[in-house]
């Protein structure tokens, strides 16, 4: 298994400022007001854990409908594929969804998972190839909501799989942006997206407070992280995990909000917190078909079949990306 990492490198032993990074980017969150910071930054090892977790709960519906549709129509899927393809995942994390697709696809040419959280995909990634020793498989480790590189393989026709309704933790600005990254990077290819679709705001409600608490604590580990890795000092169990759906703007939103009046240390500098004062961590939009596939037209894709489950929770689409 070859490897790639974009990954930057940090002095042992002192938390990194380095722009763009947790501690700077933690920082200009909480200078700002309203506070809110990346979602990507749940995914340290505990945070992808959690996930995986998340993914298992009775609640979380997103993970088993998507499945269910992938496993009812992986064969129409793998046709729009075509064989040769070289499969990229986006946001690998676990590699469970695209076992069942490779195992549907024509002799694929290689597979490029890339993901932020490093030792999850190289984990996923091993336990792949033992799986499919014949399959060139070739983890990057890389934050792609930002221009990076892929390795020169280019050994047959390129094909993005982004799964898990993750387009929906983007701003649609940051939505729109990706694609077009994605088109350009995939042309005379094609894009296999999932997307999470509008439904009772009752459903939506309980998958992000599922009774366990694993989402609570998903949420929660981002204030762990800056304390395990930016030596902050949040008082962890002062916060307390907020999720509600915002019908206007269509999404999930998550927060971490301060339970009393409170201050944070971070790399030298103090931030105060109101009581009910919150730092914004997540949002989830969820999307109509019609408005998914305008998107996709923006980004300059042109949308081929939907597919979707009997409720019409979950859609996955294939989504033809241009020529040249
Ligand atoms: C990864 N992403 C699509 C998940 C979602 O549903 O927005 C992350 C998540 N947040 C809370 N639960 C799951």
């Amino acid at each position: 298994m070859l490897t790639a990492t974009a990954v930057r490198s940090t002095v042992p032993g002192a938390p990194s400022l380095a722009p763009g990074g947790f501690g700077a980017d933690l920082l200009a969150a909480l200078g700002q007001r309203p506070r809110s910071i990346s979602p990507k930054y749940f995914y340290d090892a505990p945070g992808s854990a959690l996930f995986d977790a998340i993914c298992e709960l009775p609640e979380y519906y997103p993970t088993r409908t998507e499945l269910g549709i992938l496993q009812a129509h992986v064969a129409d899927m793998a046709d729009c594929i075509g064989p040769g393809a070289e499969l990229i995942e986006f946001g690998a994390g676990s590699l469970t969804k695209v076992r069942w697709l490779l195992d549907a696809l024509e002799s694929p040419a290689a597979f490029l998972p890339i993901d932020i959280s490093g030792d999850h995909l190289m984990a996923a990634a091993r336990a792949l190839q033992h799986d499919h020793p014949t399959l060139r498989v070739f983890p990057l480790v890389a934050d792609y909501t930002r221009p990076f590189h892929l390795p020169p393989v280019a050994l047959g026709r390129r094909v993005g799989f982004f799964p898990g309704s993750t387009l929906g933790n983007f701003t649609p600005a940051q939505a729109l942006y990706f694609l077009r990254m994605a088109a350009r990077q995939l042309v005379g290819g094609g894009l296999l997206l999932g997307v999470d679709l509008i439904k009772s705001p009752e459903v939506l409600h309980a998958a992000y407070n599922d009774a366990a608490g694993v989402t609570a604590a998903f949420n929660l580990n981002l204030l762990h992280r800056a304390n395990r890795e930016l030596g902050a000092d949040f008082a962890v169990d002062q916060f307390a995990h907020s999720a509600f759906y915002n019908a206007p703007q269509r999404r999930i939103e998550m927060h971490l909000m301060s339970r009393c009046r409170q201050s944070v240390t971070l790399a030298g500098r103090t931030f105060e917190f109101a009581a009910g004062e919150t730092l914004h961590t997540e949002n989830s939009h969820k999307f109509t078909v019609d408005g998914l596939r305008d998107l996709a037209r923006q980004a300059g894709f042109t949308p081929g079949p939907v597919w979707t489950d009997p409720a019409q929770w979950f859609s996955l689409h294939w989504l033809q990306a241009p020529t040249h």
